[in-house]
């Protein structure tokens, strides 16, 4: 197993969520699966799984999420969550986590992590409830070393492009303080105070999208609940679902998004 920052990321998270704990696994089917069957089961403290393999990665929309042993960070924090709209909220991880990382890395709505027209990173977050409480798991997958292809006629972006010496245990440090924070900021406030600042790294705007239920037109950046704005043939339209992706339209088709 590779060495993991797990004492220095229980440290500093533990001040900010009480009874939290880090757990290292060397191999399970999905971190999120795994927390959200621990959260039905009633076990609602507050946990960051990591997953050296992942035997049944899930990513958004039902899509399989394949991660290279040894060569990408996959893991999920599951915490009680109870915020008034939870709109937004994968934009504000999405912030979170290209602000703790690296300047030049940019957001794709809804909430992908972006270098240079490649996938470098991508979010799952899906909702429990165990009694009266609620508790959300955020699954984060960020490729750390270059992979090959993999029949994706481009490869998807990787951490040490940007950051050449990072290993998956450094970019954990680095960003599960700050996620946790915006998670607590996001739970009282919700996205409009992120707006700003998702819309200084939105590589959409101003580019020309198809989204996956069938709409075109120009990205327009994204509004105060973290909606789309696009501008189509029949005006503005602001698109919410995060059961829809986008594309740019001269993004090709194969590339990983
Ligand atoms: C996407 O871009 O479609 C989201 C990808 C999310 C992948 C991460 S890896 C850790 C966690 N466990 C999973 O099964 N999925 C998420």
């Amino acid at each position: 197993m590779e060495l993991w920052p797990a004492e220095s990321i229980w440290e500093q998270v533990s001040p900010l969520l009480p009874g939290f704990t880090v757990e290292v696994l060397p191999e399970i089917d999905s971190t999120n699966t795994e927390l959200m069957r621990r959260a039905r089961a009633g076990q609602t403290e507050p946990t960051l799984l990591v997953a050296e393999r992942q035997t049944a990665g899930r990513g958004r929309m039902g899509r399989p999420w394949q991660s290279a042993v040894g060569d990408s960070l996959t893991f999920s924090l599951a915490l009680p969550f109870a915020p008034q709209d939870w709109s937004g909220l994968s934009l504000a991880v999405g912030l979170s986590l290209a602000e703790s990382l690296h300047p030049g890395i940019g957001l794709k709505w809804p909430n992908d992590l972006w270098w240079q027209d490649r996938k470098l990173g991508g979010i799952l977050i899906e909702a429990a409830t165990a009694g009266q409480q609620s508790q959300v798991v955020i699954g984060i997958g960020i490729n750390i070393r270059p992979r090959p292809a993999e029949g994706l006629s481009t490869p998807p972006a990787a951490l040490t492009e940007l950051w050449p010496q990072a290993t998956a245990g450094d970019a954990l440090l680095r960003l599960s303080a700050p996620l946790v924070r915006t998670l607590l900021d996001f739970e009282r406030c919700g996205f409009a105070p992120l707006q700003a600042r998702f819309e200084a790294r939105d590589v959409l705007r101003g580019r020309d999208v198809h989204t996956s239920d069938g709409l075109q037109g120009q990205a327009l950046g994204v509004g105060p609940s973290g909606a789309l704005r696009l501008l189509t043939a029949s005006g503005e339209r602001e698109v919410h679902s995060s059961e829809v992706s986008v594309r740019p339209v001269n993004t090709h088709p194969h590339t990983q998004t």
